[in-house]
């Protein structure tokens, strides 16, 4: 043996083994993946100078809350110039602000002091569409050769009618005719919401500018909304009849979509600490790997809607289909590429009342149980602002409440399909996005302490059972068992990059599973059932005490452990 080799075998040991590990997990350790993101939705957080509007100034007064709740990234929803067709996603001036919510100094400070609390900042760009009012869509109708005509997708109507294009706002379909030109053009939303064409160089360099404009200012990242949508078929071919109920596959994720991508991730994204998150992950699990996987070189992360897309009527939640899908989901990015873990957002209902049990008797616990899982299961967790609190929907029966431009459309079109509108309603009710918008519900006082004004959505009249300041000062709330499992998270990595493995699939009422990696292993029991439920174990878990637990007690007989209504406890059975 020639010991001079020996250091150099040695090194050449290390360098494979540790090839082999970065290689099976296909993944580098990243801020990204590593963080609890809050989606803040600015116009309901807090209203700071009594318009009955959030705004920046009121997310800092704020400041706090946000800090001890430790959250590490802020996915705050459009503030730009905008009509408000779409609550902000209809744009008109990408590099303004909406007055209501304050000024660019204000925006800044904001954004400063974030940061100096350690919570980066991801901005939520809408380019698979602007508003029709602005600047580049009022120059496009205004002449057919006007510079910015081929910002957006005109049919000129001496061609005959547009084949059809379903919309998912309108329920004219997605051309709509304009008499200045006599030409119709494409909006897959609404008709005040006219798509980009993408096919464009110069949208697509004007939309990179608009990107690192606000890298400059100091945001940390992009969800890029509806984007799977950007790429179109533009010969526009007649689809056949019935196709919308296949939407993703007729109209979006062309193969272009990956072109532009790529360009963006070199022109933007590859240059700064950023990363970006597109909202839909495509139809298969192969389009995702495509969207996010790191030898491509396109995207961070994505979310997929198969969660909040089940159980969209009353009662018809489903734990076998749940378990399912989030198993499948995990293991399909299990060696490679990462995905968002969520449960809610502004445009579903609130968690707790689709997921859990929103009745008093068991809403802390449930609510628990779903932050409990989120923030244990591999994934970037995204949670939606007052879910930390277990906000729940609002009841909303009847359609003159309603100012969505989505319910109303929704609700046109059943009318048009002659459907059973009681029952519609009912429907509409449970799982409207009107539910996730209202106002945050910080105090007992005068509108949930949101607003001294008028708030421009009606606060949830549960606000005095479920609020900021009670929740602060009661040790076993919602939101201090967030606190407190948020730092959970936090020192335990296994949570965030270890294996997951679904134990006892088939138990009915119990989610059990476990995060583990070479050097420890936990696990996680969720029991979603309003009632006691019974789990016999491989391992004994006599004497060992819960990392955290809903419930001040834990009945356990050697390997079996009998959990209380919607008990949900972390185990680190990690062996010393
Ligand atoms: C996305 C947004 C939604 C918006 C739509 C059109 O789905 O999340 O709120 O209405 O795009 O921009």
């Amino acid at each position: 043996m020639n010991y001079f080799k020996l250091p150099l075998l040695l090194l050449l040991l290390l360098v494979t083994a540790c090839n082999s590990i970065s290689e099976k997990s296909g993944n580098s350790e990243n801020w990204w993946k590593e963080g609890i993101v809050y989606q803040l939705y600015p116009q309901s957080f807090k209203d700071s100078d009594s318009d009955g509007f959030g705004d920046f100034k009121g997310i800092i007064e704020e400041i706090d809350y946000l800090d001890e709740l430790g959250i590490d990234i802020i996915w705050m929803n459009p503030f730009f110039e905008s009509p408000l067709v779409d609550n902000g996603y209809d744009v008109s001036d990408y590099r303004s602000i909406l007055e209501r919510y304050g000024s660019l100094e204000d925006f800044k400070q904001m954004i400063d002091l974030l940061h100096s609390r350690g919570i980066k900042f991801v901005l939520d760009i809408v380019v698979n569409h602007s508003s029709n009012q602005h600047e580049w869509f009022k120059q496009s109708r205004s002449s057919r050769d006007n510079p910015y005509r081929d910002y957006y997708h005109w049919w000129p109507a001496e061609k005959g009618e547009p084949p059809y294009r379903y919309s998912i706002f309108d329920p004219e379909g997605a051309w709509k005719y304009d008499e200045l030109t006599d030409a119709y053009y494409l909006h897959y939303f609404a008709a005040e919401q006219p798509d980009l064409n993408w096919e464009n160089p110069k949208l697509r360099e004007e939309v990179y500018d608009i990107m690192n404009y606000w890298i400059e200012i100091g945001v940390d990242g992009f969800r890029l909304d509806a984007f799977q949508f950007a790429s179109k078929d533009t010969s526009f071919p007649e689809f056949p009849e019935g196709h919308e109920k296949d939407f993703i596959q007729w109209y979006g994720m062309r193969p272009e979509l990956h072109d532009y991508l790529k360009e963006m991730n070199e022109e933007v994204l590859s240059k700064h600490d950023v990363f970006a998150v597109a909202e839909g992950a495509g139809k298969t699990m192969k389009d995702a790997h495509e969207l996010v996987d790191e030898d491509r070189k396109e995207l961070q992360m994505v979310y997929h809607f198969e969660t909040v897309d089940m159980a969209k009527q009353p009662n018809s939640f489903s734990l076998k289909q749940f378990k399912e899908i989030f198993s499948k989901w995990d293991e399909a990015f299990s060696e490679k590429g990462w995905i968002s873990v969520f449960l809610s957002n502004h445009d579903n209902a609130r968690m707790v009342s689709r997921f859990g049990n929103p009745n008093p008797e068991f809403r802390t616990p449930s609510t628990q149980l779903l932050n409990t899982f989120l923030l244990s299961m591999r994934g970037t967790p995204y949670i939606y602002f007052g879910d930390e609190l277990g906000m729940t929907n609002i009841d909303m029966p009847t359609i003159d409440q309603y100012v969505d431009i989505q319910a109303i459309g929704d609700y046109k079109k059943a009318e048009a399909r002659g459907e059973d509108m009681n029952a519609f309603m009912e429907y509409l009710n449970y799982s409207s996005r009107e539910n996730s918008r209202t106002p945050m519900q910080w105090d007992e006082t005068l509108n949930a302490g949101f607003s001294t004004g008028t708030p421009w959505k009606k606060v949830n009249p549960n606000y005095p059972s479920i609020n900021v300041a009670q929740q602060e000062a009661d040790p076993n709330s919602v939101l201090n068992h967030f606190k407190k499992m948020s730092q959970i998270r936090k020192a335990n990595k296994v949570l965030v990059y270890g294996d997951y493995e679904i134990i006892q699939e088939e138990h009915p009422t119990v989610y059990a599973f476990k995060r583990f990696d070479e050097q420890s292993s936990h696990t996680i029991l969720l029991n979603f059932s309003e009632t006691n439920s019974e789990i016999t174990l491989d391992e004994a878990f006599e004497g060992k005490t819960p990392l955290i637990n809903n419930y001040e007690q834990l009945q356990i007989e050697s390997n079996t452990i009998v959990l209380l209504p919607y008990q949900a406890v972390v185990f680190d059975l990690t062996l010393e």
